[in-house]
């Protein structure tokens, strides 16, 4: 008992002041979407970032915004397609040491499921999956040396909600789970973290066409994605789709050193969306 509570002083009551100032951060993926937000948020509480993507154009426009979210911010750009060996020695080379690993680069496509060839099954677990074990068996080590790290991989709905439409998406994010609750395993007791982010149907780019696509009619925005949440997504508890930057925040924390005590989980950023009152 005594123990414990020389636990809890050691640890202390502080105001949720998130400051990853003199840490590197490396957000794959994050020339735009959800990527780009996180890599925002995680500038706006002082981390240096590297970003990737494989577009020079759209990456130098991300880091320009990731710089206005974080005057202090220095940023690092590697143009590279990261699923590759080529692209993966560019990215190590620029990016040799990171403190927190965002694996949020990931791809989707609705597909009939008896017509995914093999071929798309593997690229699928490539892209979504084999990339991030990649980088994290290569940043991993370093992090535990240290004795500090912050290691998560964005996953989806579709981890737990498989849909008919993308089963080999949701076959990565589930596959996903089990990498972050593995590795955190393998990282137990050194000051590492590692865990999954369930984030819900969020307001990206693509997303945005899906639903005009899907949703009749020249609605104003609202008015359309209200009703595709109704149409598509009943079980979502907000009603809206997520904001890229409610994504992040949840990151953020996830990254922060208040979050010690949070590993080898799954955490839930869905509204609500998957009706199960464990991930
Ligand atoms: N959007 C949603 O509703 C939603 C919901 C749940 C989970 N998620 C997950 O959240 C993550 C981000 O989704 P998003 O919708 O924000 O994605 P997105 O808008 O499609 O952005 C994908 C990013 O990855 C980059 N990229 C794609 N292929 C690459 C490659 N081979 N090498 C390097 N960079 C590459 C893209 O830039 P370039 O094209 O220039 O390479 C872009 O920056 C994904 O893992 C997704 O599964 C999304």
């Amino acid at each position: 008992m005594a123990h414990c509570r020389r636990r809890i002083a050691e640890v202390g009551h502080t105001a949720v002041k998130i400051d990853l100032s003199g840490k590197t951060a490396l957000v794959t993926g994050s020339s735009q979407g959800i990527g780009l937000a996180i890599a925002e948020g995680l500038a706006a509480s002082g981390a240096r970032l590297v970003l990737t993507g494989r577009s020079e154009d759209r990456l130098a426009e991300a880091a320009g915004r990731v710089r206005a979210a974080g005057p202090d911010a220095d940023t690092v750009t590697v143009a590279a397609d990261i699923t590759t060996d080529e692209g993966t020695a560019r990215l190590l080379a620029a990016a040799p040491e990171v403190d927190i690993l965002v694996n949020n680069l990931g791809v989707f496509a609705a597909r009939p499921a008896l017509e995914i060839s093999d071929e798309e099954w593997r690229s699928y677990f490539e892209t979504n999956v084999l990339t991030a074990v990649r980088l994290t068996r290569h940043y991993l080590p370093g992090m535990t040396d240290r004795g500090w790290g912050r290691v998560q991989y964005i996953a989806s709905d579709s981890a737990v909600v498989i849909p008919v439409e993308m089963i080999h998406y949701g076959m990565t994010k589930t596959a996903l789970l089990a990498v972050s609750r593995g590795f955190a395993k393998a990282a137990a007791g050194t000051g590492v973290t590692v865990n999954s982010v369930i984030a819900g149907p969020t307001h990206t780019g693509g997303v945005e066409d899906f639903v005009r696509q899907l949703v009749p009619g020249d609605l104003p925005w609202d008015e359309a994605q209200r009703t595709f949440m109704r149409e598509h997504r009943p079980t979502s508890l907000i009603q809206r789709l997520i904001e890229p930057a409610e994504i992040a925040h949840m990151v953020v924390y996830l990254s922060s050193p208040q979050a010690s005590a949070t590993t080898g989980g799954a955490v839930r950023v869905d509204g609500g969306y998957v009706d199960a009152i464990l991930p």
